[in-house]
C-alpha cells in the first residue's frame, strides 16, 4: 500500500504540492509503489523556519531536563516501534533489513546519550583574577536549525542533528531526501508523538534546487541561526558559501574517498573480511564506504585472489532476506553508478563478479536471490591497478564498486590514502603498533579504524571530515554540542566597586632576582 506524504509544519500537514508529487517505488521490487510524497517549494521551507522561530524561545526556556524527557520519549517509541519502521526503510531504499535494524537502533542510541545530557549540559565556574567575582560559562541554544539531509540513512543520520539540537533549546526544520519520504514521514511522526510543542519539529520535502532558494530565503528573512548538512561535497561547498555570507557557519558532513590500507604484516582474511562489509555492504552507498584499497606489493596477488573470491561468493538481492547488499537507493544512484563504470580504463583489471552493470536474467549474478529483473541490482566490481591519475581514485563513487591500488614504502600508502583531498573514514590492517600510530598521524582522515571496516562509526564518537568531506564540523557524542549551542560567558562583580581587569590584580611581592649558592 502506498501513502501519501506531506509536508509537516507546526504539527500540521501541509495540502497542497506546489513542488510537484513524487511516486516513490522499491528499488528491489519497481512494481511496488512505497510513497507518494507531495513536495514543497521555497515559500514551504521559509514558513517553516518561520514557524520554528516563533516556536523556539519557549522552548528554549523550557528547562533542558524536561526537554530530555522528549528525548528519552522519543527514543522509546522509535525502539518500541523498531521493525516496522526498519521494514519501511527497506522496503523504500533498499537497505538489508540487518541494516536497516541497526540504522533504527542508532537513532534509539542517539537518544539515550542525549536524553541525559538534558541533565547536564554542563557550563563552568571559572575563578576571576579579581576578588569578589566571579566568571562562569553557559551554553545557549543557536536558534532554528534547519537540517538537510541524504537518504542513505534516512533515520539515523537525521536524528544526529535533530536530538541534539532539540536537546539544546532549538526549534528543528528538517528536510529530509525526497527519495526516501514513507521513512521520513514515519520518524517525523515519531517525533511529533515525543511530546515536542507544535512548531519545534517541523518536515518539509522539497527537492534540491528549491530548498537551496528557501534556505537563501529564510537566511536573508533572520529565520535560520544553523544549518546541518549531509550530502556531496559540490553541494556542501555551494551551502557553505551561502551560509558565510551571513556569518554562519554550518555543520557540512560530505563525501569521502576513504582508503583502507593492508600491510604485509596484515591477518589477510580479517582484511578480506573488513574490505568485503567495507565496499560492498549497502552496496556502496555509504560516506564511509570503502573506496581505494591500498595494498602492500608483497601481499597483493594472494589478497586479490582471496579478496575477489569472497566477493564471488557474496550473497546479493532481496533486502529481506540476508544479503550483503540489495538495490540500489533508487533511480537517480543506478544512472550515477553506470556512468562511474565508464571510468574503468584499460589499464584496469575486474574482478568479483559474473558481469558489469546491472544484474539480469539475461546478465545474471551467480547465486543471486531472488528476481533481479524486478528491482535496480547492480554487479559488484573490483577495479585493480589503480592509480593517482585516475577518476576512480579522485572521485567519490557511491556504489558497489571498489579500486586497488598498490605501494612499495610507507610514504606511497600515505601518499594513496590522502591524495585525493577528501578526509572522512580511513582504515589500517596490520599487527604492527608502530604501523597504526604512524598511519593514525598521518592520515586526514577524521575517523580511523585499525584492523576494522571504514563504515559503522558508534553513535557517540565524534563523526565527521576534513578536506573535502566537509569544513571540520563534528556530528556526535558531546562534541556535536557546539555545533547546537554557543558558549556565553558571564562575569559577576559582588565587590561593590569597579574592579578593573588586568589593571586592579593584586601583585604578590617575590624577589625574582633570588637564586640559591651552593652550600
Ligand atoms: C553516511 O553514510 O552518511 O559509520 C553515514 C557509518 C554509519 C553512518 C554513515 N554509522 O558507516
Amino acid at each position: 500500500m502506498a501513502g501519501t506524504v506531506r509536508s509537516l509544519i507546526g504539527g500540521r500537514a501541509v495540502d497542497d504540492a506546489p513542488g510537484g508529487t513524487l511516486q516513490i517505488s522499491n528499488p528491489a521490487r519497481l512494481e511496488d509503489l512505497v510513497a507518494q510524497a507531495h513536495l514543497g517549494d521555497a515559500t514551504t521551507l521559509v514558513e517553516a523556519c518561520a514557524t520554528a522561530k516563533r516556536a523556539q524561545p519557549a522552548w528554549a526556556s523550557t528547562p533542558a531536563p524536561v526537554r530530555g524527557t522528549a528525548i528519552q520519549r522519543l527514543g522509546r517509541l522509535v525502539e518500541d516501534n523498531a521493525e516496522t519502521l526498519a521494514r519501511i526503510l527497506t522496503r523504500e531504499i533498499g537497505k538489508p533489513i540487518a541494516e536497516s535494524r541497526g540504522s533504527v537502533q542508532e537513532v534509539v542510541d542517539t537518544c539515550t546519550f542525549f536524553a541525559s545530557e538534558g541533565r547536564r549540559l554542563y557550563g563552568m565556574t571559572v575563578p576571576s583574577e579579581l576578588t569578589d567575582k566571579q566568571l562562569f560559562t553557559f551554553r545557549n541554544p543557536v536558534g532554528v536549525a534547519t537540517i538537510v539531509t541524504a537518504g542513505n540513512f534516512p533515520v539515523a543520520v537525521p536524528s544526529w542533528y535533530l536530538v541534539p539540537a532539540l536537546l539544546c533549546g532549538n526549534a528543528a526544520v528538517w528536510k529530509p531526501a525526497e527519495y526516501a519520504p514513507a521513512t521520513s514521514e514515519a520518524l517525523a511522526q515519531l517525533f511529533l508523538h515525543a511530546g515536542f510543542p507544535a512548531g519545534v519539529f517541523n518536515m518539509v520535502l522539497a527537492e534540491g534546487p528549491s530548498t537551496f532558494d528557501g534556505l537563501s530565503q529564510a537566511l536573508n528573512a533572520g529565520l535560520v541561526d544553523k544549518v546541518g548538512f549531509t550530502g556531496s561535497s559540490d553541494v556542501g561547498r555551494r551551502l557553505g558559501e551561502l551560509c558565510g555570507r551571513h556569518l554562519q557557519s554550518p555543520c557540512l558532513e560530505l563525501g569521502g574517498k576513504n582508503p583502507l590500507v593492508v600491510m604485509p604484516d596484515a591477518d589477510l582474511d580479517l582484511a578480506v573480511e573488513g574490505a568485503l562489509f567495507s565496499g560492498f555492504g549497502t552496496a556502496g552507498q555509504r560516506c564511509t564506504s570503502l573506496g581505494t584499497l591500498v595494498v602492500h606489493e608483497s601481499v597483493h596477488d594472494d589478497f586479490l585472489a582471496r579478496f575477489t573470491r569472497a566477493v564471488a561468493a557474496a550473497a546479493i538481492g532481496d533486502p529481506f532476506q540476508p544479503v550483503l547488499y540489495g538495490p540500489m537507493i533508487s533511480e537517480r544512484f543506478y544512472d550515477r553508478f553506470l556512468g562511474w563504470l565508464d571510468w574503468v580504463q584499460p589499464h584496469h583489471e575486474i574482478s568479483g563478479s559474473t558481469g558489469t552493470g546491472r544484474i539480469t536474467r539475461d546478465n545474471p549474478r551467480g547465486g543471486f536471490v531472488g528476481d533481479p529483473d524486478a528491482g535496480l541490482f547492480v554487479h559488484p566490481t573490483i577495479v585493480d591497478g589503480v592509480t593517482m591519475d585516475d577518476d576512480l581514485y579522485k572521485q567519490e563513487t557511491f556504489g558497489p564498486i571498489v579500486g586497488v591500488a598498490t605501494f612499495g614504502e610507507f610514504d606511497e600508502a600515505m601518499e594513496l590514502a590522502n591524495g585525493h583531498g577528501y578526509g572522512l573514514s580511513a582504515s589500517i590492517y596490520t599487527r604492527d603498533p608502530l604501523n597504526v600510530f604512524r598511519f593514525r598521524e598521518r592520515i586526514s582522515a577524521g575517523m580511523v579504524s585499525v584492523n576494522n571496516s571504514t563504515t559503522g562509526a558508534e553513535a557517540h564518537l565524534p563523526f565527521g571530515g576534513n578536506g573535502r568531506s566537509g569544513n571540520g564540523a563534528r556530528q556526535s557524542g558531546v562534541w556535536v554540542l557546539d555545533q547546537f549551542t554557543r558558549w556565553q560567558a558571564m562575569n559577576w562583580d559582588y565587590s561593590g566597586v569597579l574592579q578593573k581587569a588586568q589593571m586592579d590584580v593584586v601583585d604578590l611581592a617575590g624577589d625574582p632576582s633570588f637564586r640559591l649558592s651552593e652550600p
